[in-house]
């Protein structure tokens, strides 16, 4: 996650201005305030990644700044900057919610790796709560016993320790995004971002803004910055579902993401560099698409380095009591329902069924059957 905007209060002017050099010299955008007036005046009309804060200044105290800004709606992170006789006073501020303090003179070595580990926390407080807000599906195990599946797994062992792009294709319900958690899970980067972007669920304005993130003020109702989720992805993986509901111009700005691995959010113009692997899935033969011209062909071969199809349920007969099995136990104990299990006329049933909403309709299915037939066999 990248640091741009930094806030350094300050009252001692060669302090502030070592510190404003040092930080302009990495790029940085720097915005100076002498007293908390003016550290308060700055933060009312400009958004902030970082505030550099003195304990001690003209006008008051640093750390009373650091309540005010607990209720800022882009809360910048603050790092206390100390002389080495108030130690104690910086580690106060800590408790209070600083995230870190320096001691003056500063070496650009601490400063540097201050702002690295700034860095680091920002982007895992982002992921966390890009975790907290979607639903986590339960048993998220690839199942099946069929020749199919054990390919398609040997094929996820295969890819997932490379970086390669990967292509799932196949029929709703077959287990697509099973597939993209378990390459996500077997790969070097399991303990890195996973971020997920469901193309089809997100509206046409919107998404390039949750792709790449937008600045403030970049359209009505950006009022402050946000981050997208290739950002987020930075070091880890992204899965790409349902790929192939994205409008043209979006593929063009897709496509120089999985060649150069940068873009620029919405509204700006600095160039970000992410690393990433992606992972795309899409339950349309994409290959029609590219010929229907809905899809473009150089976007679809950057994707299709690796491709798997996920074979329909139909196709793989042998799954299906494996499966239904598997069900039951997992919502007979769910819900404490004890079922004694499938009886010979539901199994024939189960089997003589076309499954065209494949494992997701199996799985419904087991979970009404045991919920409606209660303590019984069925
Ligand atoms: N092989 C499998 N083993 C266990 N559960 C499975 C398997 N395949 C699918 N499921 C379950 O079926 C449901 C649908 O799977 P998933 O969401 O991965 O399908 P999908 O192919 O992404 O579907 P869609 O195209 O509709 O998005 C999930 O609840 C998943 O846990
Ligand atoms: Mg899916």
């Amino acid at each position: 996650m990248q640091i741009e905007k930094i806030l350094i209060v300050e009252d001692d002017l060669i302090a502030r201005k070592n510190l404003d050099q040092q930080l302009r010299k990495w790029n940085y955008e720097v915005k100076q305030a002498a007293s908390l007036a003016d550290a308060r005046r700055h933060l009312d009309s400009d958004a902030f990644d970082i505030l550099i804060l003195d304990v001690d200044l003209p006008d008051g105290h640093g750390p009373d700044i650091l309540k005010e800004i607990q209720n800022h709606r882009q809360k910048p992170m603050v790092i206390m900057s100390t002389g080495f006789g108030s130690v104690d006073s910086a580690v106060e501020c800590i408790k209070a919610g600083a995230f870190d303090y320096l001691i003056k003179p500063t070496s650009p070595q601490q400063l540097e790796i201050t702002l690295k580990k700034a860095e680091l926390f920002n982007q895992l407080v982002q992921v966390n709560h890009y975790h907290n807000s979607i639903d986590e599906d339960e048993g998220s195990e690839l199942l099946g016993r069929t020749e199919q599946m054990k390919q398609v797994r040997k094929l996820i062992r295969t890819v997932a320790r490379t970086q390669a792009t990967v292509l799932i294709q196949g029929e709703n319900g077959t287990g697509k995004e099973l597939v993209a958690k378990a390459l996500f899970r077997e790969s070097p980067r399991k303990d890195k971002p996973y971020i997920k972007v469901n193309c089809a669920a997100i509206s046409e304005n919107l998404i390039e803004s949750e792709f790449f993130g937008h600045e403030k003020g970049a359209f009505t109702g950006a009022v402050s910055k946000r981050v997208g989720r290739f950002e987020l992805a930075d070091t880890g993986t992204i899965l790409l579902d349902e790929i192939s509901e994205i409008s043209l111009p979006l593929q063009t700005k897709l496509l120089r993401v999985l060649q150069e691995r940068e873009f620029e959010r919405v509204g700006g113009n600095r160039t970000i560099r992410v690393d990433v692997r992606v992972i795309a899935t899409t339950n349309r033969d994409l290959k029609q698409s590219v010929r229907n011209n809905e899809f473009r062909e150089d976007l679809f071969f950057r994707l299709n380095v690796i491709p798997i199809q996920v074979p329909p349920l139909r196709d793989r007969i042998d799954d299906i009591i494996y499966l239904a099995d598997h069900f039951l136990k997992r919502f007979t104990r769910k819900n404490g329902i004890k079922v004694a299990g499938l009886s010979q006329r539901c199994q024939d049933a189960l089997l003589k069924h076309n499954w065209p909403g494949n494992v997701r309709e199996l799985q419904n299915s087991i979970e009404r059957g045991v919920i409606l037939c209660g303590d019984a066999k069925f």
